[in-house]
């Protein structure tokens, strides 16, 4: 059974083929008629341990765009609140014939775990601050519909990279398509193993703002944080966050992106989250091609 449960474990040419299948069903979802019957008689739940609106929703479109049967799981109103464990509750789900799973999990390695343990295909939705792989498959799409060509760019990624899993499997995606990375934020949210990754690192937001092309601003995760680590959100927006000022002073025009959910006024202004710049709106309408693209190639391997 075929997974999708990071961008590590990825080629350049796997990545190469999700986007070129993305570019066909992007085409597809702006037409009139926007549905395939590509995974007909396919049943997919969509299994969430963790807050989500874009992804979730995103999946789902995707789902129903490519004609499967979906099912969809939070495990706030589920019987996880009477102590049921995470193999139970998916054992049961996969027993009413069930054949794939897209899951969001707090744990780091909680999609692993589970391709261990059951007979499904998986798509890694989220697992802690360990990756996010479709993120970063949308995320580099959008990137190449902007300018071609990924190769040879620079993306500096500005933030709590320590806590952020969109972080990580944008390092992964982004080096393996031939981008350069740099990693900004404050020295107590930037990891140690970091520079192993082959990224640059700066703690100085207008020093990373004037090297890159473009600039994935990431949000301070509130709820993944240790008081130790965190500088006060004030703190934080006052050295950290991208505003107007600020990028008129870079004296030239990068691509600003965002994942979501934005905290506006704090990582980012709303003059710049809004503007031309940004392409924010892109990233969240290409995650449905994204995710159509990956459900589709997994079930093609189904098939073989
Ligand atoms: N970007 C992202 O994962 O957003 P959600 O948490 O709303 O799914």
């Amino acid at each position: 059974v075929n997974h999708l449960l990071g961008i590590k474990d990825l080629t350049e040419e796997d990545i190469q083929l999700i986007f070129q299948t993305a570019d066909h069903f992007k085409e597809v979802i702006n037409r009139p008629i926007k549905k395939v019957p590509s995974l007909r008689d396919i049943t997919i739940a969509n299994i969430f341990f963790e807050n989500s609106t874009r992804t979730k929703l995103s999946f789902e479109l995707a789902e129903k765009r490519l004609s499967a049967d979906v099912v969809n799981f939070s495990s706030s109103n589920s019987s996880v609140k009477k102590g049921e464990t995470l193999l139970d509750t998916v054992n049961n789900i996969l027993s009413m014939k069930v054949d794939m799973v897209v899951m969001r999990h707090s744990s780091p390695g909680a999609a692993h775990f589970l391709s261990r343990h059951i007979n499904a295909n998986i798509v890694n939705a989220g697992d802690g601050t360990h990756e996010h792989p479709t993120q970063a498959l949308l995320d580099t799409y959008s990137i190449r519909e902007q300018i071609q060509e990924i190769k040879g760019k620079k993306v500096a990624i500005i933030g709590d990279i320590l806590h952020s899993r969109v972080a990580l499997s944008n390092i992964y995606a982004l080096k393996k398509l031939g981008a350069e990375v740099m990693v900004c934020g404050p020295a107590t949210l930037l990891p140690k193993y970091i520079s192993d990754l082959g990224v640059k690192t700066s703690w100085d937001v207008k020093e990373a703002l004037e090297w890159c092309d473009v600039a994935n601003i990431l949000r301070i995760q509130l709820e993944r944080q240790q008081l130790k680590y965190f500088p006060s959100l004030r703190e934080y927006s006052l050295y950290y966050g991208v505003d107007r000022k600020l990028l008129d002073s870079i004296g030239k025009e990068i691509i600003v992106m965002h994942p979501g959910p934005i905290n506006r006024g704090v990582e980012i202004s709303s003059d710049v989250a809004d503007s031309k710049q940004s392409i924010i709106l892109n990233q969240v309408e290409n995650g449905v091609a994204i995710r159509m693209a990956v459900l589709y190639l997994l079930a093609q391997k189904r098939q073989n």
